[in-house]
């Protein structure tokens, strides 16, 4: 069973949907339009495939990682978004809305961002395609990425810190929305994941979808058994699954359990959330029993997020993919054995992924696991360092 386009009132089974102020609905409705009408334009498709080879650097290698499948005695694929200009997969998504914002003759893009992927790769269009851009980022944030920050100023764009909250990605999210319901004229948001009203999820799920049509192709017929990618809002996950929905290969996706599912400071929003409303889409979340968004809590700031993009929901519900979820400490010890036996230092957000294979070895011994990469970890670094790590 898979899932192709949401329905005529925007949603993936009983989740997703438009739950925003009536100053936006319009503007979503415009965007579906214009989307729409892009996505079926062979010159829209050719200018976006064209920015993905000449700009991007796509298609990403998909690389055989042979001396972790030994160390793992699992045969691991990876698929390189690290290598994608920016380092992440997040610029596939910003370069396809920048088309899309030029198209509806919008001059300003807004962003939010958590490790500043997002952020960075949205300055990044927007230089590139001569838009000017905000970026709306989390106090906390700022502070452990700061090398993302820095270079989305080098980018032109103005970083906004917010306060308020916890002061990480579900208020810049909360920022971004309130900037955008006042300045719709002129701008158009670029949000970072699956997630937020439709068309939103739809939208990035189709800019992100080459990552597994891709992969798809450089197997050439030879499935593996499974394919693995962090879930943060779940763009990465998405874009790889999507493709593969349609075959029997399993789906896993790996969100935050932070200092452990019992701790309560985690971001596993299908592991251990609910349904409810969250950024203008119904979805799965994290909240207390009146209904209130709890804080999530991750070492990757990527992961750090109390929702999940509802397309994984309706996944979850179908019993088509499953979510697993793995700590900080095991993420750690994730980004030393991927940097030591690969010679590839990954984002911690992607270092879930390589975590989950690697406690599940045993069961998954034998195997073929086509695992997203879906960041490097420069950015990380300093972080990590000051944990006195590895
Ligand atoms: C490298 C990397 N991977 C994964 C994520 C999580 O986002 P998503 O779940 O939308 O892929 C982020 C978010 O910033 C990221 O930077």
């Amino acid at each position: 069973m898979t899932t192709t386009r949401p329905d005529a009132r925007g949603r993936f089974g009983e989740y997703g949907g438009v739950y925003a102020p009536e100053t936006l609905v319009p503007a979503l409705a415009e965007l579906e339009r214009v989307f729409e009408e892009a996505w079926a334009d062979p010159g829209f498709r050719d200018g976006f495939s064209r920015l993905l080879t000449t700009f991007v650097g796509r298609p990403t290698p998909l690389h055989g990682a042979e001396r972790l499948s030994e160390a793992l005695g699992v045969r691991v694929l990876l698929k390189r978004e690290d290598l994608a200009h920016t380092g992440a997969h997040k610029i596939n998504n910003a370069l396809g809305q920048g088309l899309l914002a030029q198209r509806m003759g919008k001059p300003r893009l807004i962003a939010e961002t958590g490790a500043g992927q997002h952020g960075v790769a949205t300055a990044t269009a927007a230089a590139h395609l001569g838009l000017t851009c905000t970026v709306f980022m989390g106090a906390k944030d700022m502070e452990r990425q700061a090398l993302n920050v820095y270079r989305m100023r080098l980018l032109g764009a103005d970083v906004v810190s917010v306060e308020g909250g916890a002061a990480t990605l579900k208020d810049a999210v909360a920022a971004a929305f309130r900037d955008w319901a006042a300045t719709v004229e002129d701008s158009h948001y670029v949000i970072g994941s699956v997630v937020g009203p439709h068309p939103f999820p739809w939208i990035v799920r189709e800019f992100q979808k080459v990552i597994g049509e891709e992969a798809l192709a450089q197997l050439g017929g030879d499935l593996p058994d499974m394919v693995v990618a962090c879930v943060g809002g779940g763009s990465n996950a998405i874009g790889i699954f999507h493709p593969f929905a349609a075959t029997t290969v399993e789906l896993v996706g790996v969100e935050a359990a932070g200092h452990g599912i019992a701790s309560g400071a985690h971001g596993a929003s299908i592991g251990a959330g609910s349904p409810g409303i969250l950024h203008g889409a119904r979805t799965y979340m994290l909240q207390d029993a009146d209904g209130q968004v709890l804080e999530a809590h991750s070492i990757s700031a990527g992961l750090d997020y109390p929702g999940v993009g509802p397309e994984h929901a309706h996944l979850a519900d179908m019993g088509r993919a499953r979510y697993e979820s793995v700590t900080d400490e095991e993420a750690l010890d994730a980004v030393a054995l991927l940097s030591r036996t690969e010679g590839i230092i990954p984002a911690l957000e992607t270092a879930h992924a390589i975590a989950w294979v690697a406690r599940e070895r045993a069961a998954l011994a034998g195997r073929t696991v086509l695992v997203n990469l879906s960041g490097r970890g420069d950015k990380d670094v300093a972080q990590i360092a000051a944990l006195g790590r590895p």
